[in-house]
């Protein structure tokens, strides 16, 4: 029984550094107060500074460690930056959670090049360019790591107006599985999550509406989430606690992606 783990040191984070994108608001924010409750020194990274700055002050306020990072993922020149910025602070990143992104609803036929543009460059080229620079600086710092990209079930199906969002988050399983099997030899493990609907500033108008009563009904559990019923699994995928995994979705959902 010796080498048996309870949970609190099979989920610990001390010594790893953390850098999550979209720490600003919903899923983000909560990914960054989580992995610092466990021991990891955070880099929070979006466009809102001013949000992330609070964010840090918070964490910081509940004994933990951050720096705030201006970041937006779509501007491929501010990419080296930020990852200079984690390393002058705390050292390599060795947990890289790729969170943010962007939701456009409009039919089809109506999408306008620039639009599906903008949700691409963020909800993809965003996560891609940042999973490459990340992969590389652990590859030659030889400290291996744990990559979550944030997709989502509409990257495993589809829904109506939402077509250039859900395009988006397959060609994110999809990359996840293509880097894990490279950087595999590298000790880098790429994982990635596919939440159904989560209550966050993405969402919340429509949630809080009664048009939402349908889409609740079309989900088994007839609810949707709490950002903080994330914690655990997103605690698994950054954590040692998943050696073994590498190139999976996980998808949470409270059964939605079953049907009905
Ligand atoms: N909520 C859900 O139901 C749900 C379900 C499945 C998947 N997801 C995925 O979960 C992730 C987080 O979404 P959320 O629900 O937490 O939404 P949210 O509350 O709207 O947060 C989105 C985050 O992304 C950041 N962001 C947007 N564009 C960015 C850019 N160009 N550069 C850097 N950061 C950018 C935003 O920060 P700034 O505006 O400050 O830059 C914000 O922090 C997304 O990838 C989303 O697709 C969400």
């Amino acid at each position: 029984m010796s080498d048996m783990k309870k949970a609190q040191e099979l989920f610990d984070l001390t010594g790893k550094v953390a850098l999550v994108t979209g720490a600003s608001s919903g899923l983000g924010r909560r990914f960054g107060q989580v992995l610092a409750a466990h021991g990891a020194k955070v880099v929070l990274a979006a466009r809102s500074v001013d949000k992330l700055e609070q964010l840090k002050g918070e964490i910081e306020a509940a004994g933990g460690e951050a720096i705030a990072v201006a970041l937006d993922v779509a501007d491929r020149s501010q990419i080296a930056g930020v990852f200079d910025a984690a390393e002058k602070a705390f050292g390599t990143v060795s947990v890289l959670i790729n969170n943010a992104g962007v939701a456009s609803q409009q039919p089809f036929l109506e999408i306008s090049e620039e639009d599906w543009r903008g949700v691409h460059d963020v909800n993809y080229e965003g996560v891609r360019a940042m999973a490459q620079e990340g992969a590389r600086r652990m590859a030659d710092a030889g400290s291996g790591g744990s990559i979550v990209n944030v997709a989502s079930i509409l990257g495993l199906r589809v829904a109506k107006t939402l077509s250039s969002y859900a395009v988006t988050k397959a060609a994110v399983i999809q990359l996840t599985k293509a880097m894990a099997i490279e950087l595999a030899r590298y000790n880098i493990r790429v994982n990635a999550i596919a939440p159904g609907y989560v209550l966050t500033e993405m969402n919340r108008e429509f949630f809080e509406s009664d048009d939402a009563q349908p889409w609740i009904n079309a989900i088994p559990q007839r609810r949707i989430a709490e950002p903080e019923e994330l914690d655990g699994l997103i605690l698994l995928l950054a954590s040692d606690a998943s050696s073994f995994m590498t190139g999976s979705v996980s998808v949470i959902d409270g059964g939605h992606s079953l049907g009905v």
